[in-house]
């Protein structure tokens, strides 16, 4: 039944969706990343496109299989970006023209705060090396700050809890920060999240209030949040 009933409850709405793992370069032939597949980046836009939305993903590094279905099922709305700061970019100028945003795609919280020209030889360094890393901007917090009127901006936030209420707890900590309107808490430990095909989320709103739960497939998580998010459009 609400398969049928959210068919089209999205219909000529725009969603963009920001999905898989940021890449901060060391050198040319470096940088460090993180393990996000990219999967529930994917599903969501997925989702959001089968509810009837015209959506753009902005894909940062996906798993090779993840980056083959984004093109197949997605084609020419695929945005690519390499670093947080590309991320930055193309978020904020494909914001202006939409009625949701979702920051699922796992951003390097720190980068080299110099970037080589030429690739590092071990000679340079001796028998360790340092890395000085500077702060990424926050672009979900940039985003919620610059947010349209009626426009629905959700993030994601991966969280080890040992229970509900602690989830909860670090949840309502990180949307103070975030300004967002909808926060999807990764149950992180509960079942395995990156590379997984299942995931579970509990979604608060912006008093910390839970207003979606979901465990099961990223599809069905991605229609979870989605669920949570047409209620909020004006
Ligand atoms: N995020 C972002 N820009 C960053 C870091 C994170 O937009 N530089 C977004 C993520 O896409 C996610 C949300 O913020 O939607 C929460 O990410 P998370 O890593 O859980 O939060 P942080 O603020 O980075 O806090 P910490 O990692 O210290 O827990
Ligand atoms: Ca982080």
């Amino acid at each position: 039944s609400t398969v049928d009933a959210r068919a089209q409850d999205l219909s000529g709405r725009h969603v963009i969706v920001s999905a898989g793992g940021t890449r901060e370069p060391l050198d040319p032939v470096r940088f460090i990343g993180n393990r996000s597949s990219g999967k529930q980046g994917l599903a969501i836009a997925r989702a959001a496109a089968a509810r009837g939305a015209r959506v753009t993903l902005v894909a940062a590094h996906l798993d090779a299989e993840v980056g083959a279905e984004a093109s197949a099922s997605l084609g020419g709305d695929v945005v690519r970006a390499e670093t947080a700061e590309e991320l930055a970019a193309e978020m904020r100028e494909r914001a202006l023209s939409a009625d949701v945003v979702v920051m699922a795609a796992a951003v390097a919280d720190y980068r080299p705060a110099t970037v080589s020209e030429a690739k590092i030889k071990k000679d340079d360094s001796g028998d360790a090396l340092t890395l000085v890393l500077e702060r990424t901007p926050d672009i979900l917090a940039g985003l919620a700050a610059g947010r349209s009127d009626g426009q629905v901006v959700v993030g994601f936030a991966a969280e080890t809890a040992p229970d509900r209420e602690a989830l909860l707890e670090l949840g309502r900590t990180k949307m103070a920060r975030k300004g967002a309107d909808l926060l999807a808490l990764n149950v992180v430990g509960w079942t395995a999240g990156f590379g997984s095909d299942d995931n579970a989320v509990v979604v608060i709103d912006r008093s910390g209030t839970p207003v979606g739960e979901a465990a099961g497939t990223k599809e069905a998580v991605a229609h979870a949040l989605l669920d949570a998010v047409v209620p909020l459009l004006p």
